[in-house]
């Protein structure tokens, strides 16, 4: 659902009208704010959460650029985390019947849209919460607490092509579609949710190379080859590493295949569920491949984006 303009806080009201605007890719208009673009309500999340959100040692955080595999890692994380409350072969597994999104709340764009401060109080410990959030937008109280975040991102050109279909699927009827052309020029340009794409990447990059203990930075690409392998890492990050015990009762694995693509997109929750935002639970599985974009991409199109990628990741160990 997308806040009206009046269900803004004066506040909002006020930060939008001094700042950049541009066309957005769905609805909404887009603004600048600390560098990156966002739709009004996602501002108004953005600024309860950077204001009321209290981050506790022991949170993990789930950071994404968006269309970059957010529901398969709220999926894997909320599995791996909860694997001792939730038995992973009973049918009764809460990701059987529930949307990951729901699960595992975004701050900016659930929990502190709905409400300016909520209630987190029932939330068991180890909170999961996930953020599109840049870094350099995120709560004080996250930068300053030992929690532990989880970064993922993917290619751009995939990344692209997922998110010009994704906000196809949220346009009305009435509005048409994207064309692809429209939308490269914006991407290019940086004018995309939460974009500049690659500033939002270098953020976490650096940070992660400063800080790998508190930063795990992990790509859709060596999490679509290897899972089984960093599902270990990510374990071992999170100090909660599988026992030779669970290794050899295939806990791993059996993480890895409850969240796989076929399975979580096969579910009926999410072939027919909606989101209390308004999203079918469906546009978050499209064909979860990697290298889609070589369906949809001119040559002009991949030289421009590889361009933009090397003269912006220069230097930074940081490759696509
Ligand atoms: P495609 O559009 O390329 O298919 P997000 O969750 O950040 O919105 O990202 C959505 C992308 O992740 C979509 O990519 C979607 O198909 C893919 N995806 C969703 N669930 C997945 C899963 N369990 N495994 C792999 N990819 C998945």
């Amino acid at each position: 659902r997308y806040l009206t303009e009046n269900e803004l806080t004066q506040e909002c009201i006020d930060l939008i009208s001094s700042l950049p605007a541009e066309k957005g890719w769905v609805a909404t208009k887009l603004y600048k704010y600390q560098g990156f673009w966002h739709t009004s309500r996602q501002l108004q999340g953005v600024l309860s959460c950077q204001k009321h959100f209290q981050a506790q040692d022991t949170d993990i955080l789930l950071v994404t650029t968006p269309k970059s595999g957010t529901t398969w890692l709220k999926s894997l994380l909320f599995a791996l985390v909860n694997r001792s409350r939730f038995t992973l072969t009973l049918d009764q597994h809460p990701l059987l019947s529930n949307n990951p999104h729901m699960l595992v709340p975004f701050l900016e764009l659930k929990l502190y849209v709905e409400d300016e401060n909520p209630d987190l109080s029932c939330f068991t410990s180890p909170r999961l919460f996930s953020t599109h959030l840049p870094y350099i937008s995120l709560p004080k109280s996250i930068m300053d607490s030992n929690c532990k975040t989880v970064y993922l991102c993917r290619n751009p050109k995939d990344t692209f092509i997922s998110l010009w279909a994704f906000t196809n699927k949220l346009r009305l009827d009435e509005m048409g579609t994207n064309s692809l052309h429209d939308v490269f020029e914006k991407f290019c340009r940086g004018v995309s949710l939460y974009g500049p794409f690659w500033d939002h990447v270098l953020g976490y990059w650096e940070e992660s190379v400063k800080n790998p203990e508190k930063v795990f930075f992990i790509k859709y690409e060596e999490m679509k080859e290897q899972p089984e392998l960093h599902l270990r890492k990510l374990a071992d990050f999170l100090g909660c590493s599988f026992s030779s015990k669970e290794v050899k009762e295939n806990i791993v694995e059996s993480i890895v295949e409850m969240c796989s693509f076929d399975n979580l997109s096969s579910l009926k929750v999410n072939k027919e569920g909606k989101l209390p935002s308004g999203e079918d639970n469906s546009a978050f599985f499209r064909n979860g491949k990697v290298g889609d974009w070589k369906n949809y991409l001119t040559p002009e199109m991949v030289d421009r984006l590889d361009k933009i990628s090397e003269e912006k990741l220069n230097g930074s160990g940081l490759k696509f």
